[in-house]
């Protein structure tokens, strides 16, 4: 268990805050693992029937954390990253994000696998991996074309850029902007609906609409096998040492 992410529930509605607020929430193997035990306790139980996650501060997260992310996870089985995004994609119960600021990365990823997706007005989201010399993850490989299009898919991976809420919202990827000082109560209204809702008719109806549990796994793990070579690369160390130096990268 970790400091940097805050569990608790309440009317029947978990909350996972991301509270790493000095880093931007980076998220670290600990930070993963603390949020793969409670999706997966979530999703097991029947005290909580919604799962909000967020961020704390003005960040929804700036993604992995780099430096923890080039050190490795230790220990055996899958990696806690690894543990999380399982978790996230078999959840059976309702997931809900709220994204309060720029989501990058895996913050993007992850809101592919939520059912809920609201965001503040202010908030970006990105998914620079090739920027770091990385692939997609998460199977956004798989996910992020089907819901805005190769086009646009290959605009936010290929050029890494941030799009805004509103763009967001007008390519299917979240379901609702809210102005900043809004969002937390919005979605709080929202849980507690979802949380008083039928919750077998809930169930069933997530598992109408995410049915390819087992083609978004392979796609997983083909994403794993690249990005895992990736993260020993040449591109990927030269490009994170530009981003530590504020200079731009050079690629042989
Ligand atoms: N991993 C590790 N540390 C991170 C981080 C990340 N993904 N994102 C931010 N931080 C740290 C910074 O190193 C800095 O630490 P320091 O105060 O000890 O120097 C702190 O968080 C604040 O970030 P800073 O860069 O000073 O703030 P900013 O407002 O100028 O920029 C970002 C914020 C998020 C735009 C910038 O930090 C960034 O680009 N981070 C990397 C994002 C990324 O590529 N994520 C990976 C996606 S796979």
């Amino acid at each position: 268990m970790t400091e940097h992410v805050r569990i608790s529930t309440t009317d029947r509605v978990t909350h996972v805050v991301l509270a790493r607020p000095e880093k931007k929430n980076a998220i670290t193997q600990a930070m993963y693992g603390s949020m793969a035990q409670a999706i997966r306790e979530y999703s097991a139980g029947n005290d909580a029937r919604a799962l909000v996650i967020t961020g704390e501060g003005d960040y929804f997260t700036s993604g992995n954390d780099l430096q923890d992310f080039a050190r490795g996870a230790d220990g055996d089985g899958p990696p806690p990253v690894v543990q999380f995004l399982n978790a996230i994609a078999s959840c059976e119960k309702p997931l809900i994000a709220a994204v309060n600021g720029p989501a990058i990365g895996v913050g993007l990823t992850m809101l592919l696998h939520c059912d809920l997706v609201y965001a503040a007005r202010g908030a970006t989201l990105s998914a620079p991996f090739v920027k770091l010399g990385l692939v997609p993850e998460a199977a956004s490989s798989l996910l992020l074309p089907e819901a805005v299009g190769q086009a646009v898919a290959n605009d936010i991976f290929m050029t890494g850029r941030a799009l805004s809420a509103d763009e967001a919202l007008q390519f299917g990827l979240v379901a609702r902007v809210f102005d900043d000082t809004e969002l937390a109560d919005g979605v709080g209204e929202i849980a507690l609906h979802v949380a008083n809702s039928a919750p077998n008719a809930l169930r069933l109806t997530k598992s109408l609409v995410r049915h390819r549990g087992a083609e978004i796994a392979a796609q997983m793990e083909r994403e794993g096998k690249l990005f895992s070579d990736q993260l020993g690369s040449p591109d990927f160390a030269e490009s994170v040492a530009a981003m530590m130096q504020k200079r731009a990268p050079v690629y042989p």
